[in-house]
C-alpha cells in the first residue's frame, strides 16, 4: 500500500539560470522522486536581487522574496539550496542557515573551496549536512562517487578535465582557430562568460580541484595549494607540435597522492592521444579516478549548464531526505590531516620545446644539462627555425624540481635563444608502446 508523501518545504537562494532549473525539475520529476523516497519537495521561497525579473521557470505567487530572513527565519522550511553564487553574502547566509539546523545544498565551488572548514564546522554545530555534488563537473556525479561507491577504494590520484571553456578554446585551437578567434567563438556560444579570466586562467578548475583532492583523500586541501597555470600562454605552435606526436594540449587538473603527501595542480599537459582524457572535446569535462582496488574508473559528461548543474543540486537533495537521521555518512569528508608535497618533487614526464643555435654541439650541450639533474630524453625531434633550430623534447618521468634546475641552465647558455617551454606529459603507455624506445 502506498504511503501518503512527506512534504518537505524548499527554499532556493538564487533563482537563476540553476535555481530555475532547480525548481523545474522538483516540478517535473515530483513524481519519481515521490516514489524514491516517499517525500514530495516544494519550493516555497526563492531569494533574488530582482523579484519583477522574468524568470525561465516561473514560481507560484509570493515565492520570489528580496529578503533572506524570510528564509532563515521560516521554521516549515525544512531544506535550501544555495544556487546564487559568489563568496559573499552566500557564505553568510548558508553558515546561518547551518548553524540554525537547516540542511543546506550549494552548487558554489569557489565558497567551498575558500570555506570549507567553517562551512562544515557550522553543519556539525547544526546536526545537519551540507551537500555539494552540483559544485565539481555539475551533471557528472564524482562527488558521490568517490564518497560512496570507492570509499573502500583508497583513492590516490584523480586527473580531470574539469573546465569546459578551456576544453571548447583547445579542441578549437586543435581545428585551427588562433587562441583570440577560439576564446571569441566561446563567448559567442555561451561556453565563455564576458570576463574569462576565472576559466581561462584556471582559477575555476583550481577551486573543483581543491574540492576533489579534499574528498578523495580525506584531508584538507585548500585551494592556496593548487599550483595553477592558465591556457593564455598556449600557442597553435604548442598545439600542432603536440599533434606531431600524437597528443594533445588540454588544460588537466591533477591531485596526486605522493607518500601520503598531497600535489594539487591545474595547467596545461599533453595528453597522449590512446589516454581517456584525449577523446574529451568541446564543453565537456571528465575525470579520472585511480586506486587500489579499482585500477582506475573515469566519468564524462557535461561540466556546465543549468539543468545539468540542476539535476546534482536535485540529487543531493534527495540523499539528505532519504538518509536524514541515518548516520550514513559523515558530514565533512575530511578525516586526517594530510601534508603538501614540497614544490619541486612531484615526477612526470615532460615535453620541453627548446629553441637554440642551429649548429654543432648544442644538442650534446643540451642532453648534458638535463641529464646533470636526472632529466633523461626519450625522444626529441628538431625542426628548422628562422637562424636557429626549434626543438621538441620529450623526457622520461623527472622530478619538476630537476627539470626546473635544468631549464635554468639551459637558458643561461650562449647557444639559448630563449623560448624555452616546459609542460607535463599525461600517459599511461611506457616510452616502448609509444614507439620512441
Ligand atoms: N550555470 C552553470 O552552468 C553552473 C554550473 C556549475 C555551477 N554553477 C554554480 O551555480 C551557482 C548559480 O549559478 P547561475 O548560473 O544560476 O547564476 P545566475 O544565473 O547568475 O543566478 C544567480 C541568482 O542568484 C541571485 N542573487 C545573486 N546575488 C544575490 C544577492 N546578493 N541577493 C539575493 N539574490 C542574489 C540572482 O538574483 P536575480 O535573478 O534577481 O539577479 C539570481 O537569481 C553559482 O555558484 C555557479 O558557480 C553554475
Amino acid at each position: 500500500m502506498r504511503r501518503e508523501a512527506i512534504d518537505v518545504r524548499v527554499a532556493l537562494l538564487g533563482y537563476g539560470t540553476v535555481g530555475a532549473a532547480v525548481h523545474r525539475l522538483l516540478e517535473e520529476q515530483g513524481d519519481e522522486i515521490e516514489r524514491a523516497t516517499g517525500h514530495r519537495l516544494r519550493v516555497v521561497r526563492a531569494l533574488v536581487r530582482d523579484t519583477a525579473r522574468e524568470r525561465g521557470f516561473s514560481p507560484d505567487a509570493g515565492v520570489l522574496t528580496t529578503d533572506f530572513a524570510a528564509v532563515r527565519d521560516d521554521p516549515a522550511i525544512g531544506l535550501v539550496a544555495e544556487v546564487m553564487g559568489g563568496l559573499e553574502p552566500a557564505g553568510e547566509y548558508v553558515l546561518e542557515l547551518l548553524r540554525g539546523g537547516t540542511p543546506v545544498v550549494t552548487a558554489n565551488k569557489q565558497l567551498l573551496a575558500r570555506r570549507g572548514p567553517e562551512l562544515f564546522e557550522a553543519a556539525a554545530a547544526g546536526a545537519v549536512q551540507l551537500r555539494f555534488e552540483a559544485s565539481v563537473c555539475a551533471a557528472i556525479p564524482v562527488i558521490k562517487v568517490l564518497r560512496e561507491s570507492l570509499v573502500a577504494s583508497n583513492v590516490h590520484r584523480v586527473l580531470g578535465i574539469v573546465n569546459g571553456t578551456t576544453n571548447f578554446i583547445l579542441s578549437a585551437m586543435e581545428a585551427g582557430s588562433t587562441y583570440g578567434e577560439a576564446l571569441a567563438e566561446a563567448q559567442r556560444l555561451g561556453y565563455a562568460e564576458a570576463d574569462p579570466a576565472e576559466d581561462v586562467g584556471g582559477l575555476d578548475a583550481a577551486a573543483k580541484t581543491a574540492i576533489l583532492a579534499t574528498v578523495a583523500f580525506g584531508s584538507r586541501v585548500p585551494v592556496e595549494w593548487v599550483d595553477v597555470e592558465g591556457i593564455e600562454g598556449v600557442t597553435r605552435e604548442h598545439v600542432a607540435a603536440a599533434r606531431a606526436m600524437e597528443m594533445h594540449v588540454k588544460l588537466v587538473a591533477r591531485a596526486t597522492l605522493v607518500d601520503e603527501r598531497v600535489d594539487v595542480r591545474v595547467g596545461p599537459a599533453l595528453v597522449d592521444s590512446h589516454h581517456p582524457l584525449a577523446a574529451i572535446e568541446g564543453a565537456f569535462n571528465a575525470v579520472m579516478l585511480q586506486g587500489d582496488a579499482i585500477r582506475e574508473i573515469t566519468l564524462e559528461g557535461p561540466g556546465a549548464g543549468g539543468l545539468e548543474t540542476a539535476s546534482a543540486v536535485v540529487a543531493d537533495m534527495v540523499s539528505i531526505v532519504g538518509t536524514t537521521g541515518t548516520g550514513f555518512l559523515q558530514n565533512d569528508p575530511v578525516w586526517r590531516d594530510l601534508e603538501q608535497l614540497p614544490a619541486g618533487e612531484l615526477t612526470s614526464p615532460w615535453y620541453l620545446r627548446l629553441e637554440v643555435e642551429d649548429r654543432a654541439g648544442v644538442l650534446a650541450r643540451l642532453a648534458h644539462e638535463l641529464a646533470a639533474e636526472g632529466v633523461s630524453v626519450a625522444r626529441l625531434v628538431q625542426q628548422p627555425g628562422d637562424g636557429h633550430a626549434v626543438l621538441h623534447v620529450v623526457t622520461h618521468e623527472a622530478p619538476q624540481g630537476g627539470l626546473e634546475r635544468a631549464l635554468a641552465a639551459i637558458r643561461s647558455l650562449p647557444e639559448s635563444r630563449g623560448g624555452v617551454s616546459a609542460l607535463p606529459v599525461v600517459s599511461d603507455r611506457g616510452i616502448e608502446d609509444l614507439g620512441w624506445a
